[in-house]
């Protein structure tokens, strides 16, 4: 989705009339409409506290005033206020001429609060207020998407496209609806284009890759940045929507692991993103590490209060720099970025203090397995594990595994995601360098 938006715009009409925040003791005299594109420079800023204090006294002069209500109800959604967002917006709705932009907005916090057919009739409603409405487009192709209307995704896909042929969002969301509907040449076709328009994306790369059947031995470093740079905001709620499991699957599996051991724990988050999994982690650790190729995710993990440190960079590299430094290395959800996963269980035993353990999650190659497959990387862009692959990689790098278990890791257009929660020790006579 394309994130609510809070446009400067232009002011719709000159009042006249006094506000003034002060300025270095010299107080500023504003129109009121310049006043809200104070505030809502402010609000973009962050600082939500300024911008509510400067939209509410605009409304105390003007109540009607469609942008102040437009932002305010916003600012509300932010919030956590919903109901007062909604009826902030449509206020504001009922005031203006063309309400395309505060429809779509409307749409994106429905969106958020988890009411999907309501956002669809927002979306709908500003296309019909302004049928080029890119965002409005690109909204509703996702929205499509999480519905499992995947040709209607498509469509509405190409339409952003067609109005903006360099859409990095619409043509990604447009090859993996192609995807969905088996039609991996359409899908190939959308990456070949991107890649004629922008040869080095490492995204469409990756998902060419994927298409064509080829193999990376992992998903790029610029891959996985872009990718999760841009899901930082929103990773949070659509985890939530999906019934993700992986943080509580690998916690608990760790807490069992160091059952009978003496705590606190010196213990790593290896691809924390927004730390999902820190406050689990946090009862039983000394000292909580975090690390994580995307600057975004962390941000989001440090708000949460829940690491000692975090760090950015890629975890391989990272476990090679502190060896003999975990008792316990974590990763949820994460070795699905790794086809090969071999230099991840080497550095692990690095890192590794004497028989400590190492738990993660990866996701499940397709039943039934085949042959001598050790791993396959999906259109969607992540990889699948054979169980036996996993673990004969963690027998080679000097662990034994003590668990394998079948899990559901979050649901997926609908369907589980099967994945393997696997707990290994390593063995404190192997692995030592
Ligand atoms: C699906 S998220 C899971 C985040 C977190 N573990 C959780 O369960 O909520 C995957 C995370 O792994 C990170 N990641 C993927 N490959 C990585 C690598 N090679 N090194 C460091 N981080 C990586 C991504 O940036 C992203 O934050």
């Amino acid at each position: 989705m394309s994130g609510i938006s809070n446009p400067l715009q232009a002011p719709n009409e000159a009042q006249g009339a006094a506000c003034g925040p002060a300025d270095g003791g010299q107080e500023q005299v504003l129109t009121l409409d310049e006043a809200v594109a104070y505030a809502s420079l402010l609000h973009r800023r962050g600082d939500l506290d300024e911008a509510e204090a400067i939209y509410r006294e605009v409304l105390a002069r003007r109540e009607d005033h469609p942008d102040c209500l437009h932002f305010l109800g916003i600012l509300m959604h932010q919030r956590g206020d919903d109901a007062a967002a909604e009826t902030l917006i449509r206020a504001s709705i009922e005031r203006v001429a063309n309400p395309a932009g505060q429809w779509n907005n409307l749409g994106n916090v429905f969106v958020e609060s988890g009411r999907l057919d309501a956002a669809l009739t927002c979306y709908e409603s500003s296309l019909q207020a302004q049928p080029d409405g890119l965002d409005a487009w690109n909204n509703l192709a996702t929205l499509y998407r999480s519905l499992g209307r995947i040709q209607d995704s498509v469509d509405a896909a190409c339409r952003v496209v067609t109005l903006d042929p360099r859409h990095q969002g619409a043509r990604r969301l447009l090859g993996y609806a192609y995807s969905r509907l088996g039609q991996t040449d359409q899908a190939i076709a959308v990456y070949r284009e991107w890649l004629a328009q922008e040869p080095d994306s490492p995204v469409a790369r990756h998902l060419l890759a994927a298409c064509l059947g080829e193999m990376p031995e992992r998903a790029s470093d610029a891959f996985v940045q872009i990718t999760f740079d841009a899901f930082a905001d929103s990773f949070d709620q659509k985890l939530e929507k999906l019934h993700y499991q992986a943080p509580g699957l690998v916690a608990e599996a760790l807490i069992k692991a160091l059952g009978g051991a003496a705590g606190p724990f010196d213990i790593l988050d290896a691809g924390c993103g927004t730390g999902l999994c820190g406050p689990l982690l946090r009862p039983l650790a000394k000292r909580l590490t975090g690390v994580d190729l995307s600057g975004a995710m962390l941000t989001k993990a440090k708000a949460r209060q829940a690491y000692d440190v975090l760090h950015l960079a890629e975890l391989c590299a990272y476990l090679h720099h502190f060896p003999a430094s975990f008792d316990a290395v974590i990763s949820a959800d994460t070795l699905c970025y790794f086809g090969d996963l071999a230099p991840v269980a080497q550095a692990a035993a690095v890192a590794l203090k004497g028989p400590g353990v190492l738990v993660f999650t990866v996701e499940a190659l397709a039943a039934p397995p085949e042959e001598g497959v050790p791993y396959r990387l999906a259109q969607h862009g992540r990889y699948t594990h054979s169980p036996d692959y996993v673990a004969q990689v963690l027998a080679a790098a000097g662990f034994s595994a003590e668990g394998l278990e079948a899990v559901i890791l979050r649901r997926e257009g609908g369907v589980p995601v099967e994945g393997w929660l696997v707990t290994a020790r390593r063995c404190a006579s192997g692995g030592d360098q």
